[in-house]
């Protein structure tokens, strides 16, 4: 599946390359998804009646989602077991084509990565230093953002990969993959989260006729598509686990109605109590119903944790509401209400981010 976009000078020798690529008796066929408003199509259709290879070409009038868009089309598009997304300018090697599906069907990996990155691979065909640089430094943020999911990947801004369908039908199941501009790789795995990830080592070439497509507005795009991908469900999920909380007033007041009535303890000493079960009554639910496929420590450290974050939130509370009184000059009320705020904002990072991932 190759996405296109004004790329006719690179048609004949692409399209060459890829068919003496292709072994004999494989059964295969090239997809482009265009949006060109040059003679793109007419170059793919001209050069695809001289091979032995099936050639079609899905033009969009309504060019949506640019690249990534384009990719997500083409994928919706295709029935075979593989698909391998691939560039038109030759800077991906045609001849890795069946290493890259060879590698999907001896490792049982749902995604092999072409990887620039990774041993015996080469990013030289980046160009400038700049590009380097800037390839480099977002690799390292998307690592960052997402240590877990891309563990096993070394080049996520790859735009030259092969993936199972049954991973893309989870993703389009979901409904979840909404590409912004070029990184379709890092969405569909963040989305899809493929069980297994394989990588291939590549030398990316230089361009081979025309020019980059990719623009400074692309390299803000990422920024804005990282946010989008490490915030994404947040706001719903700080909604569940306030109120959970909100819920656990109920088992707090039946403990402390208990302890007061039935045994006689001072309320204070109650209270201490009741509040725990409230405590462990929002531990249940997070743990077990909200955050269920999250978990990355065991259960011992988990329930400490989630333990010492509520009790540090009753501690902090009253200090950040002096301070917001006496140094803010808020009213006592409003004070409360941007201490409860601001307090259960951090509880929930530390719970969203630290606790769960
Ligand atoms: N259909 C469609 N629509 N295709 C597009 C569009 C679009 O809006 N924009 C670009 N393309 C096509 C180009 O025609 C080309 O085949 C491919 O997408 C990559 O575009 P380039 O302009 O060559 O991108 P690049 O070389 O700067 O970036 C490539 O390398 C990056 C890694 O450095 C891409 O593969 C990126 O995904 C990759 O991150
Ligand atoms: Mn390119």
């Amino acid at each position: 599946m190759i996405p296109t976009f004004n790329e006719a000078a690179n048609i004949p020798e692409l399209l060459s390359r890829i068919s003496a690529a292709v072994p004999p008796g494989q059964e295969f066929s090239v997809l482009f998804v265009d949006d060109s408003t040059d003679n793109t199509p007419e170059a793919i259709e001209k050069e695809a009646v001289r091979l032995p290879i099936e050639v079609r070409v899905h033009h969009r009038a309504d060019p949506v989602g640019g690249l990534g868009g384009a990719v997500m089309e083409g994928i919706a598009l295709s029935v075979s077991p593989w698909i391998v997304v691939m560039d038109a300018d030759l800077q991906h090697p045609p001849t890795l084509l069946p290493e890259l599906i060879a590698k999907g069907e001896e490792t049982g990996a749902e995604l092999v990565i072409a990887s620039r990155y990774t041993g015996g691979g080469d990013h030289s065909g980046l160009g400038t230093r700049y590009r380097v640089l800037v390839s480099g430094f977002s690799t390292s943020v998307a690592k960052a953002l997402f240590p877990k999911v891309l563990r096993d990947v070394t080049d996520p801004m790859s735009g030259y990969f092969a993936i199972g369908r049954d991973v893309v039908s989870r993703a389009q199941g979901t409904g979840a993959v909404r590409p912004l501009g070029y990184k379709i790789l890092l969405e569909l795995i963040v989305r899809s989260r493929p069980r297994s990830v394989t990588e291939v080592a590549y030398d990316f070439g230089v361009r081979y006729a025309g020019e980059s497509k990719s623009t400074v507005r692309e390299g803000l795009r990422f920024l804005r598509h990282l946010l989008r991908l490490r915030t994404s469900g947040m706001p719903t999920r700080a909604l569940a686990v306030g109120a959970i909380g909100l819920s656990g007033f109920l088992p707090n007041l039946a403990v402390l109605w208990a302890l007061t009535h039935r045994t006689g303890l001072h309320y204070a000493a109650a209270e201490v109590m009741a509040n725990q079960v409230g405590v462990l009554w929002n531990f249940v639910l997070i743990d077990r119903v909200l955050y269920r496929g999250r978990k990355h420590m065991g259960p011992r450290a988990r329930l400490l944790s989630f333990i010492a974050l509520a009790n540090a939130d009753l501690v902090a509370r009253i200090p950040l509401m002096l301070l917001l009184v006496s140094g803010l000059g808020l009213t006592p009320l409003l004070a409360t209400a941007t201490a409860m705020t601001l307090v259960f904002a951090l509880r929930f990072l530390c719970v969203d981010r630290f606790l769960y991932r």
